[in-house]
């Protein structure tokens, strides 16, 4: 009984700073999702090409489970790789221009597992201050000397490297786009620091990968600096609305992280049927199809951002479609969220651990698949509660 009491004690404390979670059920097709019996439009998903309703995915999945099973079975180490898995890691290879791919299970797993592959005792990780959680627990779990740079800040980057030397490995990583903020790190800044300071260079781009670049090849390729990049991360759970995640890389760093990656080494691997739909997913994402999506997406991330702008919030003028609205403290952030479901938007309020303390946010995210009257009723309905809670 005691136990429980202490859990409780946490939960009352969370509650009281505004920073308890809890879980919506939400079925139906993006973007208007069914909540409790109401139909409201989602702007929070991360489904931005709309891929995850699409058939082709839909019956890749069902002929992958119908053919080869609803499980993988073990390890690819353990019990083999399935040509599945072998098919999807060329297809990513050739994709991004590198020698190597190799699928891990999530974007999470990916990043704890290479990260903490690389870097150990001995070692330095340079991260970017406003990293994603993943990135962060892969460099606390490596045990290596982690020293944290102010955001997107390459100068004050390398005067870190200077003074964090050593003999060891040494690792800088960032998010390409940021997955709060949707800002973008300055690659070619990073690539310079990491040749000037003998370093790797892996970059998280769960966010751009589909939806940036020519074909969709992301944030590195969209600024030219694809090759200076010795890590690339991806994953398939967000524009490429399947699940999973890869890295982008050489043959040498495939073999070594085969071999170290306890993520890898020692998780089942994807199943048939997500493979399958990721695949499909790639293939979509590089044709013209792919083309035509990302065009749609583009013009409703310009249009939402000028309406948002419209509205009277600061928005800046970027190509992504993660758009914050920072709010400051959490309550007012919920309090935000939920007035806005009343009126049929779910638009989450992010709070700390996710984003820094003061920070809170709501985090809008735009679809390839919202109508432009969704968006204007939206943005309408975003600028009339913020302007009761003064936040405009
Ligand atoms: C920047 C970033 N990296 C990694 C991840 C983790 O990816 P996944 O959801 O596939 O575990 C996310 C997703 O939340 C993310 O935003």
């Amino acid at each position: 009984m005691h136990q429980n009491a202490i859990i409780q004690r946490r939960i009352d404390e969370l509650q009281k700073q505004g920073l308890f979670r809890s879980l919506k059920t939400v079925t139906g097709s993006d973007p208007l999702v069914d909540m409790a019996g109401r139909q409201v439009l989602l702007l929070c998903s991360n489904n931005y090409l709309g891929l995850a309703e699409h058939p082709v995915l839909k019956q890749a999945s069902a002929e992958a489970a119908a053919s080869f099973g609803a499980s993988s079975g073990a390890s690819r180490l353990v019990s083999g790789s399935m040509p599945l898995h072998e098919e999807l890691e060329t297809e990513v290879a050739d994709w991004k221009g590198t020698e190597a791919a190799l699928l891990f299970n999530s974007g999470y797993a990916a990043n704890t597992g290479v990260i903490a592959a690389l870097a150990g005792r001995g070692d330095v990780i340079f991260s970017d201050r406003l990293n994603h959680a993943s990135i962060i627990d892969g460099a606390l779990l490596s045990g290596a000397r982690l020293v944290r740079y102010p955001h997107n800040d390459a100068q004050a980057l390398d005067k870190l490297m200077k003074k964090h030397g050593g003999n060891g490995l040494r690792l800088i990583v960032t998010d390409a786009l940021f997955s709060m903020d949707g800002d973008i790190a300055p690659l070619a800044q990073l690539a310079d620091c990491a040749r000037l300071n003998d370093a790797l260079l892996m970059v998280d781009d769960a966010h751009g990968g589909g939806i940036l670049g020519e074909q969709g090849r992301g944030t590195a390729d969209l600024l030219g600096v694809a090759a200076a990049v010795d890590i690339r991360m991806g994953t398939f759970g967000k524009a490429l609305g399947s699940f999973g995640a890869y890295i982008a890389t050489s043959r040498l760093l495939r073999d070594y992280l085969i071999n170290r990656a306890r993520s890898f080494v020692f998780s089942t691997s994807l199943p048939p049927a997500v493979t399958a739909a990721s695949l499909k997913a790639l293939r979509l994402v590089r044709s013209a199809d792919g083309e035509l999506l990302r065009g749609r997406l583009a013009e409703n991330v310009s249009l939402f951002r000028g309406l948002l702008r419209g509205e009277g919030f600061v928005i800046p003028d970027l190509p992504t479609p993660i758009i914050p609205i920072k709010v400051g403290d959490p309550l007012t952030t919920m309090e935000f969220s939920s007035r806005l479901l009343k009126r049929e938007i779910l638009l989450q309020g992010i709070r700390p651990p996710t984003v820094p303390p003061g920070t809170s946010r709501l985090r809008c995210t735009v679809m390839a698949l919202h109508r432009p009257e969704q968006l204007q009723r939206a943005a309408t309905e975003i600028g009339a509660v913020g302007r009761e809670l003064g936040v405009i």
